[in-house]
């Protein structure tokens, strides 16, 4: 049915913009035209872009009606929702708002610009969020990097390092003082740090009474950390305190390039790698973390990649024993490229230096090195993937608002 206009002004000119269901302001984005067809409205911008909306999602996001104008937050159990939602008009206003009458009389506003960014796909997980690059050691010989000298103090430079930390999976700041708190100072400001069995802070350097071969001077073969949980940490952050001993480089390799390598050129290897499970298990007197799971864990649609790739605490094959052989074979097959020239990049750690990577996304390692030659003190930290996303989308829509309508 056609929009219907009521005879009556809906609005005094000056009237401020309806609420959002959410904090953010949104730009005018007037609508051209609405229709309400039975329970669906259909709403088009001058551009030719269209929103078909249901009432009672509609009804959710209607401010007074739907959600609690202090929180943002909805209001209505979906068994009122059903019987408050239906619409006996809905019409365009002079100023290009969406305005609803409910059939027991009630009048709500809806602000365009809101609308449109759910047109536009803005509401996405997704959305704000920089797009995965792939690399390997041709496109990205070394990580990403920006001056990190001011980035408590200033914003656009720690937004542009957590795009680059998504986009990558890797990226670095250097020249960021060298002490000892200064990592935890500065991912605090990022969201709360994910505590583990390592603490919520800890130090990599060679102690005689470890808890991870990771506190050797050992090698340390390309893998991800924490596979023995359901979900390992999302980010890795490593802060250079001290580093003069000779070796201990570091290295990376984007396991979602490895992904499509094996996807493109070691199809069966891939198959076992996405399928067979192992029982990951770290070996502690105080704790006991499990988890099975396949090496390269898509979880489900939509879910983000895990690499669960950590010889020291895959434990024990999960699998049918006729799978064992090529379980182990397809697992060398991973190793060995993503220890290879073409996939994997080597660093040296400076002071100063923080290095973040996706824990999940991206294999590290690194190289041996005598712990008598001198001292190398990595101070390290993890945060979930949602924390830091967060701050990213909310950073993201700061930097873009500029001067916008309420
Ligand atoms: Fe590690």
């Amino acid at each position: 049915m056609p929009a219907q206009v009521p005879p009556a002004q809906s609005l005094p000119t000056q009237a401020p913009k309806p609420l959002t269901p959410d904090f953010y302001h949104y730009r005018a984005a007037p609508l051209e035209k609405v229709e309400l067809d039975g329970s669906w409205v259909h709403l088009r911008w001058p551009d030719g872009t269209t929103l078909r909306c249901f009432d009672a999602w509609l009804t959710e996001n209607s401010p007074n009606r739907g959600f609690d104008p202090v929180s943002r937050e909805s209001v209505l159990d979906p068994k009122d929702v059903e019987a408050g939602s239906g619409l006996a008009r809905a019409w365009r206003t002079q100023e290009g708002l969406l305005e609803l009458e409910w059939t027991d009389g009630q009048r709500e506003q809806l602000h365009p610009g809101w609308l449109r960014h759910v047109a536009d796909n803005q509401h996405r997980p997704d959305s704000f969020l920089p797009a995965e690059v792939g690399w390997d050691s041709g496109t990205l010989p070394e990580p990403p990097t920006t001056d990190g000298s001011r980035v408590l103090e200033n914003d656009e430079i720690l937004l542009g390092w957590l795009q680059d930390l998504v986009r990558f999976g890797l990226a670095r700041l250097r020249g960021v003082p060298a002490h000892h708190d200064f990592l935890e100072q500065l991912i605090s400001k990022v969201g709360p740090i994910r505590a583990t069995n390592f603490g919520s802070m800890f130090t990599v350097e060679a102690k005689v009474d470890r808890d991870s071969t990771a506190y050797t001077g050992l090698n340390l073969g390309q893998h991800t950390d924490l596979p023995t949980r359901e979900t390992p940490p999302g980010f890795q952050f490593l802060h250079c305190l001290e580093n003069t001993v000779t070796g201990g480089w570091s290295r990376m390799t984007d396991g979602a390039t490895l992904v499509a390598e094996l996807q493109r050129n070691h199809p069966q290897d891939y198959e076992a790698l996405t399928t067979l499970r192992w029982v990951f298990f770290n070996r502690s007197p105080t704790c006991d973390h499990r988890w099975s799971g396949p090496l390269i864990d898509h979880g489900g649609p939509d879910q983000p990649l895990t690499i669960r790739a950590f010889y020291p605490v895959r434990a024990f094959p999960d699998m049918k024993p006729k799978d064992v052989p090529r379980a182990y074979a397809a697992m060398a097959v991973l190793s060995k490229l993503a220890h290879s020239d073409r996939f994997q990049i080597r660093f040296a750690f400076t002071p100063g230096d923080i290095v973040g990577f996706d824990n999940r996304r991206v294999l590290h390692g690194r190289d041996a090195f005598q712990p008598s030659d001198g001292s190398r003190a990595l101070r390290g930290t993890y945060m979930d993937h949602d924390d830091l996303y967060s701050t990213l989308r909310v950073l993201t829509r700061k930097a873009e608002s500029g001067p916008l309508e309420d």
